[in-house]
């Protein structure tokens, strides 16, 4: 399957004309403020930083063992003898790999789940592939498989199987259940799968093509329609005195309601983690509102003005303050910074603000969290439980792996890389950034390598 595609970069799902641009008091303005507040500052934190570079150098230098699951260990000396022996043996068959091939396959490998789903489980939120039977997470469910996977369908080009999960979601799937659902799972899969599924259908007709999609039919703004419902229920998690959104919200309410847990905060990377979605919703009907909810979020977050752009991973919903010093790229902090890059090339690149806060972002990221393993030379990200003062755990979560992709999109701006690089602002820079994504990915690639089934642990210590 080909898609082709118009003109880069104009072809990636961005759009140009906001609904609602940023003026005057809004983020950019106040992050300009900040700015030379910090400057008149950056002397005094110079000092600090060296304190910080000296402790990351003598101080942080990674242990030689990984460890994974409860006592399960490799030496590093081990695992780069696996990761030698596995280079050795592709550099030995020495043929093209056969990506059509592999296509292919994670094709039926998704058939099959798909297929036993639909057989056992249709319409559940959950499916017991061995008891061969599903449940529900709320009454009535919430179609979490069949909205999630719809993108994925599309690009498969899987047809009936689109027309299906389309059936359903015009005569089943309902938002008004009575029930606490989680505020940012409810925005990344139901909303964002909801407007996926609006732009891969729009965009490539002849993808999965179906005729109630087509242009004038009774059903054609089905998924606008359902995205639109459930995002005003959501808009009530905004009602905080902040603005930050409560971790959770009762639909049928459009009430927010605290975490239960971690002393009622949010969590960070939930909460910066809803932007491109209410955005393009806004874009879609023209309501400023979805917009101006979502950046508020991203100003309170900035105006708590943290070093080097990264941030712990909690924040009360009520005052906006974050609680604790924790900071790591892994659970509840990983894709703030994923969103930051994102919300700027989601507006091609008309908010420089964004690309300014990822890119001082991954400084923070290097001069931070960056470290490497004595045995094994692997580039690792660890994190900094107690704040960027305090000592550099070497532990990575597996979710970190998201982040070799993210920096390379940053430096790549969504282009092949032969085609990035011919960019006028091409340039050392992102060759660098392109080094780290590779070294980190090849890092993620380890953890694979490393255990009995392929399945790479999700916390691994080094
Ligand atoms: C998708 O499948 C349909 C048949 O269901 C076909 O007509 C169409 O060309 C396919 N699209 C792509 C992009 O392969
Ligand atoms: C949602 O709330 C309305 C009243 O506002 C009520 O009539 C309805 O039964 C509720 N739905 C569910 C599923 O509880």
């Amino acid at each position: 399957m080909r898609l082709t595609a118009p003109s880069p970069p104009a072809a990636l799902p961005t759009y140009k004309d906001k609904p609602y641009f940023a003026g005057p008091g809004t983020i950019a303005e106040h992050v300009r403020r900040r700015r030379r507040r910090k400057q008149a500052v950056s002397l005094g934190l110079l000092a600090l930083f060296g304190v910080a570079v000296w402790w990351l150098w003598f101080g942080g230098k990674a242990d030689r063992i990984i460890s994974r699951g409860k006592g399960m260990r490799m030496r590093g000396n081990d695992l780069l003898k696996l990761m030698q022996g596995f280079e050795k043996e592709e550099a030995k068959t020495g043929q093209a790999v056969d990506w059509a091939e592999r296509r292919e396959r994670v094709k039926d490998a998704f058939r099959i789940s798909w297929d036993g789903y639909e057989k056992y489980a249709w319409g559940y939120d959950e499916y017991y592939p061995i008891a061969k039977s599903g449940r529900n997470m709320v009454e009535g469910g919430m179609g979490w498989i069949i909205v999630d996977a719809l993108d994925t369908l599309m690009i498969m080009n899987l047809t009936s199987r689109v027309q299906q999960a389309r059936n359903w979601i015009h005569s089943s799937l309902r938002y008004d259940q009575d029930h606490p659902v989680n505020t940012f799972e409810t925005t990344i899969r139901m909303l964002g799968g909801l407007l996926s599924a609006h732009y891969l259908s729009t965009t490539y007709p002849d993808l999965a093509p179906i005729a109630d999609d087509d242009e004038g039919s009774p059903g054609e703004d089905l998924y606008i329609e359902k995205a639109t419902d459930l995002a005003d229920r959501l808009l009530g998690a905004f009602e905080s005195s902040s603005g930050v959104p409560y971790a959770s919200l009762n639909l049928n309410k459009s009430i927010g309601i605290l975490s239960h847990v971690d002393n009622g905060a949010s969590s960070t990377a939930e909460a910066g983690t809803l932007q491109l979605e209410f955005k393009y919703l806004a874009k879609l009907t023209g309501e400023a509102n979805y917009w101006e909810k979502v950046e508020k979020v991203i100003q309170v977050i900035e105006g708590n003005g943290r070093e080097d752009g990264l941030v712990p991973i909690y924040i009360y919903a009520d005052t906006g303050q974050f609680m604790g010093e924790n900071i790591r790229l892994g659970s509840r902090g990983d894709s703030y910074y994923e969103y930051l890059i994102k919300q700027y090339l989601q507006t091609s690149d008309e908010e420089p603000i964004y690309l300014e806060m990822w890119q001082e972002a991954l400084s923070g990221i290097r001069k931070h969290l960056v470290t490497y393993t004595k045995e094994a030379s692997l580039t690792i990200v660890g994190e900094r439980p107690h704040g960027l003062q305090r000592s550099l755990s070497p532990k990575m979560d597996h979710l970190v792996c998201f982040l070799p992709g993210t920096i390379a999109l940053g430096a790549t701006g969504g282009l092949p890389l032969a085609q990035a690089r011919k960019l006028p602002g091409w340039g050392r820079k992102q060759e660098a950034d392109m080094l780290l994504a590779k070294e980190l990915m090849k890092t993620c690639w380890a953890t694979y390598l490393a255990t009995a089934t392929g399945l790479a642990p999700e916390i691994t210590s080094f």
